[in-house]
């Protein structure tokens, strides 16, 4: 009898079992299927994704903007001309006073000219071609861009006149006035504007410099102080 209730018993048992793991898939089953649980496990790391590209995106452009932006204001920073002093800007040459008329050029090496009073009443070959005044000559050859130097002692075969603007390069030779009369620049020397201040102080603007020409004479400026 008690085997014949064991035997009874024992797929009962069975029974039971199977029921519990049956339950336990079916819970299983419903956990892993929680509607809520999938979208919030996956959309955390798309927003996260998308902030850390936009902030990127941002960075790169904020990144690229300062660059340029950091160029250009060291470009302008450079090459912007203020406050500049010697060649290039104003330079003072002086007085008025200082400038007998007829007298020799005088050599202004901060500001790269020859400036003297001219004599209208000059007419010599290597004179003032009529300007009256002061004027202010690059000594920079229109030529090849050589030094030119006003030689006392020079004279060229056109003429019995000994004092020139002369070209060591080529020999290109040029009156009092800047007029070319020989050699191989293609135009006459060119010339500087001048400031005189009511006292009779002189400033070449050898920023303001005007290719020579056979208008140079008329260039020449007078100023009441100016010797006669
Ligand atoms: S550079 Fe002056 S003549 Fe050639």
């Amino acid at each position: 009898m008690a085997n014949e209730t064991d035997q009874a018993e024992a797929p009962a048992e069975s029974a039971a079992v199977t029921d519990a793991w049956r339950e336990a898939l079916a819970s299983r089953r419903t956990e892993l299927a929680e509607p809520e649980g999938v979208p919030t496990t996956q959309a955390a790391p798309i927003e996260l994704d998308v902030s850390r590209r936009n902030f990127l995106r941002a960075s790169f452009w904020t990144g690229l903007g300062v660059t340029i932006g950091g160029g250009v204001a060291l470009f302008l920073d450079y090459f912007y001309p203020r406050n500049v002093r010697g060649f290039g800007g104003p330079v003072p040459a002086g007085n008025v006073a200082d400038f007998p008329r007829g007298a020799a050029p005088i050599a202004n090496g901060v500001g790269q000219f020859w400036i003297a009073n001219l004599d209208p009443a000059d007419t010599a070959e290597n004179g003032s071609d009529g300007a009256e005044g002061l004027m202010a000559l690059w000594r920079k050859c229109p030529h090849l861009g050589c030094t030119v130097p006003w030689v006392p002692t020079a004279g060229v075969d056109i003429s019995s006149e000994i004092g020139w603007y002369q070209c060591p390069c080529h020999g290109s030779t040029y009156t009092k006035s800047g007029i070319r009369v020989f050699g191989p620049a293609p135009r006459s020397m060119d010339t500087m504007a001048i400031d005189i201040d009511d006292a009779g102080n002189i400033t070449v603007q050898t920023g303001d410099i005007t290719p020579g020409g056979p208008d140079n004479p008329e260039r020449a400026v007078t100023h009441p102080l100016l010797p006669t």
